[in-house]
């Protein structure tokens, strides 16, 4: 008879994602307090062969040494700064993770975070919401600023970072970019972008999207230094990894008008603290961390996690391997 993998699942994933799980495998489904305990994972993990996880699953050394069995890590998340990578690769472990299908999504966010940000979308909102709307009915009293020929500088530019130069040609933006390595020159053409270092980036951009994966070269890059060089008219938004940018650096520049605000979607800690001053300033737009959270990419997102957990306990070539 063939074996059956033990797998632990770390939240509820897609019904069809579970039941594919179900065929091959005995599926453990955390439920209860999320995320999941340290000492419950750690207790869990023991006899797993599987582990699906998220990204505010923290896979560190410890857990990984836990776990006896586990061959295959598969994260519902494009993100994987959450894994311990070298020690799992040390140990054998393979791990799956689901880039492209979340890669329209992110995008979407990005673009419509730039929109209300820009346009006080949300700070209008509020504005109705509290009764206030009569303060602010002069011409003048509420102008926001139109992104049509602004230049947004992308730094990162993957698949994400494309997807947002693309959406924003369509608004009629100037594109230009920063990343590791320039794109082909024929990428750039299509994609109607201009590399340029980072230096001229942060000063020549209107605003500036982060589309950078986070690890030790990205901790803090963009702190009270870069908030110097950028435009005072200028906004940040960040829908990659809170811990590229340093928060309370951030705020002060919010505070003092060093930049314009910023539309955020991740943060140094999520959720955030209830005293967050972010919470205070009218400039800035939150999001929740729903980048990929759309019906049809975490519907995906589920099926490739499960795919990828399933190929790799088979000894089989995963669809997305890190
Ligand atoms: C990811 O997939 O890494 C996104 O941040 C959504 O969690």
């Amino acid at each position: 008879m063939k074996k059956r993998f033990n797998v632990l699942v770390t939240r509820r994933l897609h019904r069809s994602a579970l039941d594919e799980l179900g065929k091959k495998c005995n599926v453990f489904l955390h439920s209860g307090k999320i995320p999941i305990p340290k000492k419950t994972l750690i207790n869990k993990i023991k006899d797993m062969d599987g582990l699906i996880c998220h990204p505010y699953d923290t896979i560190d050394k410890e857990i990984i040494n836990n776990a006896e069995n586990l061959q295959v890590i598969s994260t519902f998340s494009v993100g994987f700064d959450h894994i311990d990578i070298k020690v799992a690769k040390t140990q054998g472990i393979e791990i799956g993770y689901t880039p492209e299908v979340l890669t329209n999504a992110t995008a979407e966010l990005a673009i419509g975070l730039i929109l209300d940000v820009l346009r006080r979308i949300s700070e209008g909102d509020r504005i109705i919401r509290n009764k206030k709307w009569k303060q602010i009915f002069g011409a003048y009293d509420y102008t926001g600023i139109e992104i049509f020929g602004k230049t947004i500088g992308i730094m990162g530019m993957g698949r994400i970072g494309q997807e947002v130069a693309k959406k924003a040609n369509g608004l009629g933006m100037n594109v230009i970019y920063h990343s590791r390595k320039p794109i082909s020159k024929n990428k750039e053409k299509m994609l109607k972008v201009k590399y340029v270092s980072k230096n001229l980036l942060y000063r020549n951009s209107d605003i500036i999207s982060l589309h950078l994966p986070y690890n030790s070269d990205t901790h803090h890059i963009i702190n009270s230094e870069i908030f110097k060089k950028m435009k005072k008219t200028s906004f940040l938004i960040n829908t990659s990894r809170g811990k590229i940018v340093n928060e309370k650096q951030l705020i002060i520049a919010l505070k003092t008008k060093q930049i314009q605000g910023a539309g955020m979607d991740v943060y140094e800690l999520e959720p955030i603290k209830k005293n967050n001053p972010l919470l205070k300033l009218e400039n800035v737009v939150l999001a929740p961390h729903v980048g990929s959270s759309t019906k049809e990419t975490r519907q995906k997102m589920s099926d490739i996690t499960a795919k990828n957990l399933i190929l790799g306990l088979e000894g089989k070539k995963l669809l997305y391997s890190v």
